[in-house]
C-alpha cells in the first residue's frame, strides 16, 4: 500500500503536469508517487481503473508508463485541485495505491 507518511519519507524530485512527483524515480521501473493532496503510488498502481470510473469530479487521467512492471498505464491525479475529499478512490482501489489527505 502507499505510504501515508510519504511527505516525510520521500523528496519531491520533479513536476509532472503541474503536480509533484515524490521519488525515487528511475524510469521505466521506478516511477514514484504522483500528486500530494491526491497521491497515487505509480509503483503500486496496476491500472484497475476504478478510481477513474468512480471519482465524481474526474481528478484522474490515464498516462502511459511503458515497461513498468505492474502496468503500462497509470491513474495520474491530473486535477487533484478539484478533489472534494469523498474518499471513494481510496476505498475502491484494490491495491491501496491512493492516499487522499483531507483538509
Ligand atoms: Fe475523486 Fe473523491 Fe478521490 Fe478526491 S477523494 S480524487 S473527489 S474519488
Ligand atoms: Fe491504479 Fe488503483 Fe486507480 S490500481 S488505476 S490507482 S483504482
Ligand atoms: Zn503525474
Amino acid at each position: 500500500a502507499i505510504d501515508p507518511e510519504f511527505e516525510e519519507n520521500r523528496d519531491i524530485v520533479e513536476q509532472h503536469d503541474g503536480h509533484n512527483v515524490w521519488g525515487p524515480v528511475e524510469e521505466p521501473e521506478t516511477l514514484g508517487i504522483h500528486g500530494t493532496h491526491v497521491a497515487v503510488d505509480f509503483d503500486i498502481c496496476l491500472a484497475d481503473g476504478a478510481c477513474l470510473e468512480d471519482c465524481p469530479v474526474d481528478v484522474f487521467e490515464w498516462v502511459d508508463t511503458p515497461d513498468h512492471p505492474e502496468s503500462e498505464i497509470k491513474a495520474d491525479p491530473a486535477h487533484e485541485d478539484q478533489c472534494i475529499d469523498c474518499m471513494l478512490c481510496v476505498d475502491v482501489c484494490p491495491v491501496d495505491a491512493i492516499d487522499v489527505d483531507p483538509g
